[in-house]
């Protein structure tokens, strides 16, 4: 069984033409985007969505990885693909059963997978596995004080804390990485119909230490 917010829902979400989220990748991809270039060769995308994330990291010239429980997301990330003229795998699977692999990845972005508190620690434990040592982990999402922000100006993410980072927390979540960049705070978002407005945001980089 899946945990957090279904399937059907991320496919109702995705199946209309509209990229919900944009086509434009994370502000912290594009920021990092030369030490990437320098560094990395492969990336895996852990709940892809409609693959900007991907195929951003797919012009950059890495090869990706792209993973998520949608296959109306999937589609998307393909069509965006073509588009750009790149190539991204697309792999269909739930993050809780999938068979994750091991040490593969240069690099490991998770954008805006929220999910709840209990589970987070076990899955974030598959994304530094699936990192060669000294691999980059990306990650972005929405804290806690996003709550009042989606009260206010109906700018995105889940309507529950539990599935909200705290930026004072997030390193503790994580084993085996050291932490490169953590930043949090307001930032207006332009991303999309579901990704828009003032935003609390949190944006950590993480490098893989050890080999576990
Ligand atoms: C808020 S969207 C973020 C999409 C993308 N990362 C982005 O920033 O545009 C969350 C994504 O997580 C995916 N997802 C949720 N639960 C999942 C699970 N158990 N396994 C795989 N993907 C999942 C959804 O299908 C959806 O694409």
């Amino acid at each position: 069984m899946s945990q957090g917010i279904p399937k059907e829902f991320w496919d109702t979400r995705f199946g209309q033409d509209e990229y919900v989220y944009g086509t434009r990748a994370s502000r912290l991809l594009h920021a990092w985007a030369d030490t990437i270039s320098a560094n990395c060769r492969t990336a895996l995308i852990p709940a892809c969505g409609e693959g900007r994330d991907a195929v951003f990291l797919a012009q950059l010239g890495l090869d990706v990885t792209a993973v998520d429980i949608s296959a109306e997301g999937l589609a998307k990330t393909q069509k965006l693909a073509q588009e750009k003229q790149v190539n991204v795998t697309t792999v269909e699977a739930d993050l809780f059963q999938w068979e994750w692999p091991v040490a593969t990845f240069d690099l490991v972005a998770t954008m805006f997978g929220h999910m709840p508190h209990d589970v987070r620690k076990p899955l974030h434990k598959f994304y530094t596995q699936a990192l060669k040592p000294d691999g980059l982990l990306f990650l972005e999402g929405f804290t806690q004080d996003q709550i009042d922000f989606q009260k206010k100006y109906n700018s995105g993410g889940p309507p529950d804390a539990n599935m909200l980072y705290v930026a004072d927390t997030l390193a503790d979540e994580f084993e085996n990485v050291v932490p490169l960049s953590m930043m949090s705070g307001v930032e207006t978002l332009e991303e999309g119909s579901f990704h828009s407005g003032p935003a609390a945001l949190i944006r950590a980089v993480f490098r893989k230490t050890g080999n576990k």
